[in-house]
């Protein structure tokens, strides 16, 4: 029997300026348009193949060695886009394999811990998506894919690019517009680096689809957010990463997660997603910049109490110096900072 092939990865995003809340459900579209910046020095990331063959007689998917199920009903979206363009391919071409009627099987594994507490639905839908398309052998642009991503979850369809990424909300209703596009290659700015400080790897307690619906029905504040707020960062944001100008990046970026979480507090009941640690981490960002009066590390919290931030190469062992210095009791920290290094700086 012939079995053909193809596998994929795809990285974890983090969202510098935040998606937080759908206008519709179903399709994922959201009530406003976000940016991330996936670094791939951090190399986090979910690598898939995808196999089709005329005798698979069901769907299967394992994930990270186990075998899962492929019956949700964003998956399932996401197959039957990627069944219907290659359908349309084979209608064009009658000499291509029917594949478009043959079951698949997907192997699927991320490469970080998931104990990590890092959302891992981005790079996972985003890598089953690219691995079935170019099984399929889809000719549509890296755009027209992450739709299909999207319906899956939201922040896949921004881990189809690396480096700076937008997702274009749009306005159709049927979201034909609501894609991913580049903002500028990681190579436009290889001097920012990420790091993500593990708060808690527990699982988030409001996943993010249900914190997103009760926030856009419960905050004043939101409407204000997606109406005022968010289109006007949006243009900064893009402005101060083509100019690759980081105390604006990193003002935008801290200001978007506060916003983010202002409007969870402000739902009612309030949602939590931060926790002390988590402020502490601000309050220490906000000390390093006021210490060296200059913007040299930005924060970002999504919909859990993990931090990551944002730096330049030049200033990393400043940043994590103190970082050190605070929370050095804590276990994992990554051995290529000497201590010696950490102490210089410790001494400021
Ligand atoms: O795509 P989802 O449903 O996992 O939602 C992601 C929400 C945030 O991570 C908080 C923000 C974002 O833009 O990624």
């Amino acid at each position: 029997m012939t079995i053909f092939t193809a596998s994929t990865t795809a990285p974890v995003n983090i969202a510098t300026l935040k998606y937080w809340g759908k206008r519709d459900k179903t399709l994922n579209l959201p009530t406003n348009s976000s940016i991330s910046v996936t670094l791939a020095q951090n190399d986090l990331r979910t690598l898939t193949s995808a196999a089709t063959s005329e005798r698979f007689d069901e769907d299967q998917l394992w994930l990270n060695g186990k075998l899962e199920s492929l019956e949700s009903e964003r998956t399932q979206h996401c197959l039957q886009d990627l069944r219907d363009l290659r359908a349309k391919l084979e209608a064009q071409n009658p000499s291509l394999p029917s594949m478009s009627k043959w079951k698949l099987h997907i192997v699927s594994e991320n490469n970080f811990p998931t104990a990590a507490g890092l959302a891992s639905s981005a790079a996972g839908f985003a890598a089953l998506v690219v691995a079935i398309s170019k099984l399929y052998q889809l000719p549509e642009s890296a755009s027209e894919i992450s739709k299909i991503a999207r319906k899956g979850s939201g922040s896949a369809c921004r881990s189809l690019f690396g480096g700076y990424v937008a997702w274009e909300m749009g306005t159709a209703a049927d979201g034909s517009d609501s894609k991913a596009v580049e903002v500028a290659p990681q190579d436009h700015w290889p001097e920012m680096k990420a790091a993500i400080l593990v708060v808690s790897a527990a699982k988030k307690d409001t996943p993010s689809t249900s914190g997103m619906q009760h926030t856009v029905g419960t905050s004043d504040l939101f409407q204000e957010r997606i109406t005022n707020v968010v289109p006007k960062r949006f243009e900064e944001m893009k402005q101060a990463i083509w100019s690759r100008d980081f105390a604006q990046f990193a003002e935008l970026t801290m200001r978007d997660s506060n916003s983010f979480h202002a409007t969870c507090l402000d739902s009612y009941p309030p949602i939590f997603y931060m926790n002390d640690t988590s402020r502490q981490i601000v309050k220490l960002c906000h000390q390093i910049n006021a210490f060296f009066d200059e913007v040299v590390v930005a924060y970002t919290f999504d919909a859990g109490p993990n931090a990551v931030l944002y730096y330049l190469q030049e200033n990393e062992t400043k940043v994590m110096a103190f970082i050190h210095q605070v929370f050095q009791q804590n276990s994992g920290w990554d051995s290529k900072f000497s201590k010696q290094d950490l102490e210089v700086f410790s001494e400021y």
